[in-house]
Formats: C-alpha cells, sequence, structure tokens
C-alpha cells in the first residue's frame, strides 16, 4: 500500500488514481496522521503531497521529521519536496520567479541514473506550480533535475530512498509523470503490483461489514452508476440490513424505471429490500403550469426529498445513509464560489427529515471510470454500468416549457429512438446524447393533411468534464435515420432539429 498525506493542494487524489492505475493500492490520509498510525499501516512508500502554505510561515502544515527514518521510501512534491528540504535540514525561499504551468526540466547527470526517472528523457516537460524553492538541498541529497530558473527540480537521498519533485508528476501535463510513478511505486518501493478493482470492492465490502456491524442503512437509488454501485457494495456487505428507496418521479427514459427494478427488485441477484414508490402522479401535479427553469428544477428536488421523508418514515430510526457520492462531486462541493447557472439537484441536497447517525460514501475516493470498472466487478449489467450521465430532474429539464404526461411520452420514445440508432451506428466518443422537447409547434405536412406538431431537438455532445462542450459531427446517416423514426413512430412529432451549440454559450441541457 501506498499511503498519500495530504497537505491540501488540488491533486491529491489525483496521485492516488495514478498510483492505482499501477495496480498499487493507496489510501489518502491527512498530513496530520500520527506516527504510530503511519508504522501500523506499514506503507511500502509514502508520498507527501503538494499545498498552499509555506514552508517557513507560522501555521504552516507539517508532518513529524521521524517520517523520514522510518526506513519507508518518501517521495515529495511540490509543497511536500519543499517541506522535506526544509525539515531535513535543506533551505527554502521564495523563488526569484515564480513557474506556473508546462515548463522543461532537464534532468542532470545523477538525475539521468536515478531510480525515480528511469527511462524519462534527459529534456521533458513537466507541470509546475510554485512560489517557493528549494534554495538548498539537505545535506546527503542529490540535486537530480533543475529548470532555467528552479536550481532544484528534484532531489533525492537514494540510500535512505528520499525523494522529491517540485512539479507535479501526477498531472496529465507532465510528460513523463506517469513512467516517474510508475518508477516510484515499483523501483523504489517495489510494490508488486497486484492490486485491481476486485481488491476494492472485496476490501470495501469487508471495511462496510465492519463498520456496519448489525446496524440499519438506507439508500436513495437513482438507478444511475453512482447510487446503484453504492447499493450493491451495501448490499453485498449488510444484505437486508440495507433498504433501497427508489423514487420514480415519472421523469426517467423510457422503461428506465422497470430496468432498475429488474436489477435491485425481489427478481434481481441482489440481497436487498428494494422500495420502488411511483411517484410520477405526485410530480406532475405539482409541475402543472410551471414553465420558468429554476421553478420546474426546485419544485422537482424538493418533491424528490419529500417522497424519499416519507418513506423513510415508514422504515423508521436507521444507522446510516448512503450516498454514492464520487470523487469529482467532492472536489465541486468544495469550490463553490461559481455563480449558480442551474441548482443542481441531487448534489449536496439531504433530506432533513431522515433520522439516522452517519453517512457513508463508499465511492468517495473513486473517479467515474473507477467506479464503472467496480460496477462491472460486481456484476452490475453493462447497460447500467455505461448508462450516460443523467440530471437529477430528469426529462424535466429536456422538455422545455410546462410538463404535462403527454410531452413525457413523446420525448421518452424520441429519446429511445435516438439512443438506439446511435448504439447501432456504434458512434464513439460521445459524453452525452440525448432527446429534447422544444416547446415550439410548427405547421408541417403529413399524407395530404395539415398537422401543427412539436419540434424535437437532438443533442450530442463531446466533453470531457461537463464543464464545457463540442457539439458532436454525428454521421448525417444517423441524424436522417432517426430523424425518419421520429416523425414516422412518434405521435405528436413532425419535425427534428439538431443543436451544433457548444458550452458555452449553450449548456448542455436546455434547462
Ligand atoms: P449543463 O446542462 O449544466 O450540464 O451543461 C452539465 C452536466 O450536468 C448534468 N446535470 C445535472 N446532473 N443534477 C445532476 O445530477 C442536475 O440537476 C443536473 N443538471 C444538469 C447534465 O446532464 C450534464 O451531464
Amino acid at each position: 500500500m501506498i499511503l498519500v498525506l495530504d497537505f491540501g493542494g488540488q491533486y491529491n487524489q489525483l496521485i492516488a488514481r495514478r498510483v492505482r492505475e499501477n495496480h498499487v493500492y493507496c489510501e489518502v490520509h491527512p498530513q496530520s496522521l500520527s506516527l504510530e498510525k503511519i508504522r501500523e499501516m506499514a506503507p511500502k512508500g509514502i508520498i507527501l503531497t503538494g499545498g498552499p502554505n509555506s514552508v517557513y510561515t507560522e501555521d504552516a502544515v507539517t508532518c513529524s521529521p521521524e517520517i523520514f527514518n522510518l526506513g519507508i521510501p518518501v517521495l515529495g512534491i511540490c509543497y511536500g519536496s519543499q517541506l522535506m528540504a526544509h525539515l531535513l535540514g535543506g533551505k527554502v525561499e521564495t523563488a526569484p520567479t515564480s513557474e506556473y504551468g508546462k515548463t522543461e526540466v532537464t534532468l542532470n547527470e545523477a538525475g539521468k541514473s536515478s531510480k525515480l526517472f528511469e527511462g524519462v528523457r534527459e529534456k521533458s516537460i513537466c507541470w509546475m506550480s510554485h512560489t517557493d524553492y528549494i534554495a538548498k538541498a539537505p545535506e546527503g541529497f542529490t540535486v537530480t533535475a533543475f529548470t532555467p530558473v528552479c536550481p532544484v527540480a528534484a532531489m533525492e537521498n537514494a540510500e535512505r530512498r528520499l525523494y522529491a519533485t517540485q512539479f507535479h508528476p501526477e498531472v496529465m501535463h507532465t510528460e513523463q509523470g506517469k513512467e516517474m510513478l510508475h518508477n516510484f511505486v515499483y523501483s523504489v518501493c517495489e510494490c508488486k503490483g497486484d492490486w485491481k478493482m476486485d481488491s476494492f470492492v472485496k476490501t470495501t465490502i469487508a471495511e462496510l461489514k465492519a463498520k456496519i456491524g448489525t446496524g440499519k442503512a438506507l439508500c436513495a437509488l437513482s438507478g444511475g452508476v453512482d447510487s446503484s454501485v453504492a447499493a450493491v457494495l451495501l448490499s453485498k456487505a449488510i444484505g437486508k440490513q440495507l433498504t433501497c428507496v427508489f423514487v420514480d418521479h415519472g421523469l426517467l427514459r423510457k422503461d428506465e424505471g422497470d430496468q432498475v427494478e429488474a436489477v435491485f427488485g425481489p427478481e434481481g441477484p441482489y440481497d436487498l429490500n428494494f422500495i420502488r414508490v411511483n411517484a410520477k402522479d405526485r410530480f406532475y401535479e405539482k409541475l402543472k403550469g410551471v414553465t420558468e427553469p429554476e421553478k420546474k428544477r426546485k419544485i422537482i428536488g424538493e418533491e424528490f426529498i419529500r417522497v424519499f421523508e416519507e418513506e423513510a418514515k415508514k422504515i423508521g430510526a436507521v444507522d446510516y445513509l448512503v450516498q454514492g457520492t464520487i470523487y469529482p462531486d467532492v472536489i465541486e462541493s468544495g469550490l463553490g464560489k461559481s455563480a449558480v447557472i442551474k441548482s443542481h439537484h441531487n448534489v449536496g441536497g439531504l433530506p432533513d427529515f431522515v433520522d439516522f447517525k452517519e453517512i457513508v460514501e463508499p465511492l468517495r475516493l473513486l473517479f467515474k471510470d473507477e467506479v464503472r470498472a467496480a460496477g462491472r466487478e460486481l456484476g452490475l449489467p453493462e447497460y447500467l454500468v455505461s448508462r450516460q450521465p443523467f440530471p437529477g430532474p430528469g426529462l424535466g429539464i429536456r422538455i422545455i416549457g410546462e410538463v404535462t404526461a403527454e410531452k413525457v411520452k413523446i420525448v421518452q420514445e424520441a429519446d429511445a429512438i435516438y439512443r438506439e440508432e446511435v448504439a447501432k451506428a456504434g458512434v464513439e466518443g460521445l459524453g452525452q446524447y440525448f432527446a429534447a422537447l422544444t416547446n415550439m409547434r410548427s405547421v408541417g405536412v403529413m399524407g395530404d393533411g395539415r398537422t401543427y406538431d412539436y419540434a424535437i431537438a437532438l443533442r450530442a455532445v463531446m466533453t470531457s468534464d461537463f464543464m464545457t462542450a463540442e457539439s458532436a459531427q454525428l454521421p448525417w446517416e444517423v441524424l436522417q435515420k432517426t430523424t425518419s423514426r421520429i416523425v414516422n413512430e412518434v405521435k405528436g412529432v413532425n419535425r427534428v432539429l439538431y443543436d451544433c451549440t457548444g458550452k458555452p454559450p449553450a449548456t448542455i441541457e436546455f434547462e
């Protein structure tokens, strides 16, 4: 196991992810973790992360210098490297020139024979982000890399297996960062590399079992990847002590409610209590006459919580509330300063009246693709594991203007056709694609008669982070086939449009 000690930098979980990619188990803990605990954990290596402080300020976060005497290899990154230098008698100062972004780093002769840089080119681009730097390496250390303005871009004491880099090997922009972390875990720490997703699954189930014991847990299951994987982990750990409440708000994609029930309900393979609440009439009633997008979102979000609470009350007090929070949610909720473009439901909205003692978030440390891998490991069906993101308010925000049962049906049918055709054509690389119902009606002709029907908008975007997106250039044949099927098969639609707008200026969803 590799232990990452967190000094408050931005990329800490990314380090853990990079280590896990090397099939080595990794945990991130606060920098205050006691020496005793570290000894007990017996990691094969320790990584000290970056952080926002300066080592020489009074309130700088630090760790015990004894960490370097445990005989365990240590890699200090950015702030971690400065801390290593500072605690071992080197000199850290404000750099005359700060370095931010892509920077060419050169290995010196010692660097070329360093275990950390095996297979790394003499000159390569690394990601820098620092205002302080190591002005003088501690005694016993050798400088291994430099830049024109940073004399100690990397240093090491190979005998004591202490390594430090001023740059961030975990960040994608460090061209050979992957090799460096690979070298650290294999050549320096001598890890075996036998950790895989099945180890995460096994360990997590065992931990949940130990933590929850005979207690009861409650999970709001949406049928999305995250809550589904979290629910299965819990069900494997505690079986029927887990109750999953699935609120079907009538704004799901075609047949989705039944698909969720098939997997998690009594006919499915998992051992848990499953409650499906068919609440669509309630939601449609509340949405009657409402056209303003934010109002619709609020109504759906609040009603969702009310329904969930009502079910929870019937169950009574539980010990744990299960949340499918994943790592990007953790980062995003930490930001909170950006302007509210849309009030995302199911992010941070906790029910007030559910009686529970603690929240469990078994996926808190995973990225989305890791969650999917865990889902496959747990035997969840592929259609559920590879499901594209679907917003909490569901089709409610893919129907412009007032939501009615008739409009939901139209958009469900059109969307199902679209997804079928995209899948049939094997189009790859789409971040999200769906049909939306514009509130526009226009004149058409069918047979010999005039029609005055709705226009469906098709959207497909390519994105890696969903913060920005490009409209995808779908093959024309796919668009034509989808269009012809929609106008022929979906009653009430006589026109299909394709949305070519990127984000910004449009958002991915229509409301
Ligand atoms: P926008 O429309 O803001 O969407 O460009 C970005 C991503 O977020 C999803 N989205 C939501 N997800 N609750 C969610 O869980 C919401 O209220 C919500 N609104 C938008 C959207 O589907 C896209 O993936």
